[in-house]
């Protein structure tokens, strides 16, 4: 069993979630790597914040304010880094810098710009594994679309859906935060936010797309501050793109061919409390999952002669890393967290080789295609045009 000292920067929403996912790492049967979270960091570090993470990871030797120390620990080996975009650069750089294996958070730089400094430090330490986090490719449905991608099963594809909807921001007196400002989410919007994660599996897939025309929406243009003063909301709230995609070839296809993909990111979407989903159409089967019915993947395959029906097949928590949970039980957002974590740390104990292609983590060059496709989506919306990606 291979160990591996941890460090955390940023306790928020999601250091919580991976302070809790290191602590029923053992869940995960079959993974020879143990990561011990040793170390923590966040700006606003209280006493009761602190005792919480440490009831979580007894192993805890150090808790600061300042990343730096975190990154000049020699025994830590890779740091999992979840701060607000604007920080993005700054702090992967130099986790990147100071050698250690680093899992950093969607949209992996603030823009393209940051993004690829990011990459760039990345590039000039090929013996780390640098990867962005993404945890719904892991999902049971996801994976089961995945496999039947792989081998060829849904033919020529013909048209997929892709999309992650809330419906958090309907209320316009919710408090504004980070996310909800350009300076500090980015001037991608929601598509920075949610849109990032309806990549990593059309991207592992080998699909790319090649325009774009894009419609962006911002719906509630101000909103309260923690003290009640309404303040400006600049950030895109709901965003529908509509890409001409290329897929990979295969031995179904030997020839490139194209396809639309349309894309949703909306945080305001009624009805949907975290809705991440994927339809994928073909001319031999059609699949669609919706985390929205988490158990649930329905299909449909065509019999010549015989009527179409789609079928609703109860998925179960089998995924790409087996888990001490019984496969009839159903699948939940922690457990794609643990799945996520679990595919960073193998991947850090095989030297960056995933074990299959599906169970990998979203790498820096697949971030890059999602930051070229919001840049060209925020043009498009600009110009009210088709661009390029
Ligand atoms: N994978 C997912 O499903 C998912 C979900 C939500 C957010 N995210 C991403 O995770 C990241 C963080 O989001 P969040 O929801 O946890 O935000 P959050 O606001 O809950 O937490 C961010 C934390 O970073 C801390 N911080 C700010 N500057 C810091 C610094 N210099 N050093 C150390 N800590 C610092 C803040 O004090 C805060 O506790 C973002 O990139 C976001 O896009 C991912």
């Amino acid at each position: 069993m291979r160990r591996l000292k941890v460090g955390l920067i940023g306790l928020g929403m999601m250091g919580k979630e991976f302070a809790g996912a290191l602590a029923r790492f053992p869940h995960l049967t079959d993974i020879a790597v143990e990561p011990e979270l040793v170390a923590i960091c966040g700006r606003r570090l209280q006493p009761e914040l602190e005792r919480w993470f440490r009831s979580m990871a007894p192993t805890i030797e150090l808790a600061t304010r300042d990343y730096r120390e975190v990154l000049s620990h020699p025994e830590i080996e890779a740091v999992y880094i979840a701060v607000p975009h604007n920080l993005h650069a700054e702090l992967y750089t130099a986790a990147i810098r100071s050698g250690k294996h680093l899992l950093g958070e969607k949209p992996f730089g603030i823009d393209a710009e940051a993004n690829a400094v990011i990459r760039a430090a990345a590039a000039e330490r090929p013996e780390l594994v640098v990867r962005c986090a993404s945890q719904f490719m892991f999902l049971p449905g996801a994976q089961r679309i995945a496999q039947m991608l792989d081998s060829g099963e849904f033919g020529r594809i013909m048209e997929a859906e892709l999309g992650f909807l809330h419906c958090s921001d309907l209320d316009p007196a919710k408090p504004i935060n980070w996310k909800r400002q350009a300076a500090t989410n980015g001037a991608y919007g929601v598509l920075g936010d949610l849109g990032m994660h309806t990549l990593p599996l059309p991207l592992r897939a080998g699909w790319r797309p090649v325009d774009v025309r894009a419609l962006l929406a911002d719906i509630v243009s101000e909103r309260p501050d923690e003290q009640g003063r309404l303040q400006p909301c600049d950030t895109w709230d709901n965003a529908t793109l509509l890409c001409d995609t290329e897929a990979a070839r295969s031995s179904e296809t030997s020839e490139h061919y194209r396809f639309p993909v349309t894309i949703r990111a909306h945080r305001i979407a009624p009805g949907e409390l975290n809705s991440w989903y994927i339809k994928v159409i073909g001319t031999r089967a059609s699949a669609a999952f919706s985390t929205k019915e988490i158990n649930s993947l329905w299909l449909l395959s065509y019999e010549p002669g015989r009527k179409q029906a789609w079928r609703w097949l109860d998925l179960g928590c089998e995924s790409c890393f087996p888990t001490v949970s019984a496969p009839s039980f159903e699948f939940g957002f922690s457990d794609a967290l643990l799945q996520m974590w679990g595919a960073f740390f193998e991947e850090v104990a095989r030297r960056g080789t995933p074990r299959s292609r599906f169970a990998g983590c979203f790498t820096p060059d697949e971030t890059a295609v999602g930051h070229a496709l919001f840049s060209a989506a925020l043009q498009s919306q600009r110009e009210g045009r088709v661009v390029a990606v």
